[in-house]
């Protein structure tokens, strides 16, 4: 049993695993958010933990309980925090898997008191982009062996190759959005792509995919540093 879980293929290996969503604050009582559970991100650091792999867990917002084996977990709330969290986690490890749904935007600036209506007017709200953490990572060096996600509804292979490369990354793995996957369901798919390859995980719990990707990693990672 321990063999098909691949018990062992990440040992004496630091992972940090970011998950869920973050939350961008409007005012003190709107934000913000996306769709994502956690559920994928927390599935894959339960998988690195019973791989061997001491993991850091980096949790945005969600009502999760924090996987068995898991050494530590750091909740956070905006991408700014995450940010925070993974670049401090990142320095000391060995892979980084950016499963979180970061929030791309962030507002400008945030109202001190709750924003009243204005008889009808729309209301504008400016943003700015938020830092990308995993490119952030891309150019440290040295840095840790970087996996990203990719969710898409449409042109999956190719938007997720194109984040590949234009991010520098190890690997990347891509799920399609909707129809009982990804988001807030509880099945994934996953098509995994790295620098010259790829593989594809069909349908699966997102416990038995974060298992299967979790020995696609550690094979890719074997391969990189072998
Ligand atoms: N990511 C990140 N920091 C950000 C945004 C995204 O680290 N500010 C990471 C995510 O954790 C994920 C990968 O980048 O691992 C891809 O995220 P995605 O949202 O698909 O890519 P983006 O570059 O934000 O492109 P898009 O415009 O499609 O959202
Ligand atoms: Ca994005």
């Amino acid at each position: 049993l321990a063999a098909s879980f691949g018990a062992g293929t990440l040992a004496g290996l630091r992972v940090v695993v970011s998950a869920g969503p973050t939350y961008e604050d409007i005012d003190p009582v709107r934000f913000i958010g996306n769709r994502s559970s956690g559920r994928m991100g927390f599935a894959v650091a339960e998988a690195a933990a019973l791989a061997g792999a001491e993991v850091t867990l980096v949790a945005g917002p969600v009502s999760l309980p924090t996987p068995p084996g898991v050494a530590r977990r750091i909740d956070v709330r905006s991408a700014a925090q995450m940010r925070e969290a993974v670049l401090a986690g990142a320095a000391q490890a060995d892979i980084y898997v950016g499963a979180a749904a970061v929030g791309d935007y962030r507002p400008l600036e945030v109202a001190p008191h709750k924003l009243k209506k204005q008889d009808g007017a729309p209301l504008a709200l400016q943003l700015t982009e938020n830092p990308d953490i995993l490119k952030e990572l891309a150019a440290r060096s040295p840095r840790p062996f970087l996996v990203g996600f990719a969710a898409e509804t449409r042109e999956l292979a190719a938007y997720a190759q194109d984040k590949l490369a234009r991010k520098g990354l190890d690997m990347i793995a891509a799920n399609r959005v909707g129809a009982g996957l990804g988001f807030e369901a509880e099945d994934n798919a996953l098509a995994v792509y790295w620098p010259g390859g790829g593989e594809e995980l069909p349908r699966a719990p997102k416990r038995d995919l974060a298992t299967r990707l979790v020995a696609c990693i550690a094979e890719r990672y074997r391969a990189t540093y072998a």
